[in-house]
């Protein structure tokens, strides 16, 4: 009698911890969007569509973004474990299925990567004036193709200055919108034991107007920096070859493979993502760099002391029974 192969899948605690990594991604205003399901036969990345922000990211882009950035995560996690994952994109709020490939040992990218998933944070504080070299910049690009993205470094002045502009432009308009900036209110936190929203130590001081970027403004307190310290910063726009929603997620996971990949470098990462919030702008911004598709994000890269993390919600409210 033959007896057929049972196929290899994640045992629920592989997936449990693979879960326990997916959740340190990046999320817009740590709203963490995900939702995570083992099928039986594989997991999917679900949509929370009740944490779409209704005001800043009215289609979801973003949190679809935010929940490429956990896949991306899985899929390291589940790789570690032994069993790697392929994909593809899903319906509705399902939005990818992930099934196991054939059984390997992590690469040596992968574990370095994965160890920087607890690492990774956004800085919102000041840069040194430490440039970031050319070797640096290509990785970075090079992750992000490696996921189906791009990301264009914008080294010359004057482009420099119009995307400045377009971050500050927008921020001042997303600002005059009272539903904006009430909900900004709502995610900034008043205390930083909470498991959702940006806290005061990781919301750096108020934006200032002498800043190269305009950072979102998270209520920290007005401090006297009068200039940026950097005279040559790293910024760099990033996109995918479409704009539709399932290409948010995968810009999501280009994101997360640059974010890992500056951190693997000793690079620390600023998110601006204003100006891609204000259609009008998204469009300039996209004349800018000169591509087909519209930006999904602005990033800054550059060398900073370690500020503070934000937390995340338990793993059992992220998952699907
Ligand atoms: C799609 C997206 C857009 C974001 N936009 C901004 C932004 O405009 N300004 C900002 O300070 N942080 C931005 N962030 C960073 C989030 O606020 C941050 O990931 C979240 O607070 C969790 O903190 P952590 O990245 O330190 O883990 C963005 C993140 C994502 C995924």
């Amino acid at each position: 009698m033959t007896t057929m192969a049972t196929p290899q899948t994640w045992s629920p605690e592989v997936f449990t911890d693979a879960v326990g990594d997916a959740v340190w991604a990046p999320s817009i205003h740590n709203c963490q969007p995900w939702r995570f399901r083992h099928t039986g036969d594989g997991v999917d990345v679900l949509l929370d569509e009740h944490r779409v922000l209704a005001a800043c990211d009215r289609y979801g882009r973003m949190a679809r973004m935010s929940c490429g950035a956990a896949a991306y995560n899985l899929r390291l996690a589940l790789a570690m474990a032994g069993l790697p994952a392929q994909y593809r994109f899903g319906a509705g709020r399902t939005l990818l299925h992930l099934w196991p490939d054939r059984p390997r040992r992590p690469a040596p990218l992968e574990s370095r990567l994965y160890q920087q998933i607890h690492h990774r944070h956004t800085n919102r504080g000041p840069f040194a004036d430490t440039a970031v070299d050319t070797a640096a910049s290509h990785r970075l690009s090079e992750a992000a193709r490696r996921e189906g993205g791009w990301l264009d470094f914008v080294t010359d002045d004057a482009p420099l200055d119009v995307v400045a502009g377009l971050v500050r432009a927008a921020d001042a308009q997303l600002r005059a919108d009272p539903a904006y900036t009430a909900e900004l209110r709502a995610w900034s936190i008043a205390a930083d034991d909470r498991v959702e929203g940006v806290g005061p130590a990781a919301a750096g001081a108020a934006p200032h107007p002498g800043e190269l970027l305009t950072r979102r403004d998270f209520g920290g307190p007005v401090l006297e920096m009068t200039r940026d310290p950097a005279r040559r910063p790293a910024v760099a726009v990033l996109g995918v070859l479409g704009d539709g929603f399932d290409d948010a997620v995968r810009a999501g996971m280009a994101l997360q493979r640059v974010l890992l990949t500056a951190a693997d470098l000793g690079l620390t990462t600023a998110l601006y993502s204003q100006p891609t919030e204000v259609p009008a702008l998204r469009e300039r911004l996209r004349r800018t760099v000169d591509r087909l598709h519209d930006p999904q994000l602005v990033l800054r890269f550059g060398y900073a002391p370690r500020t503070c993390y934000t937390n995340r919600r338990p793993i059992a409210d992220v998952i699907e029974p």
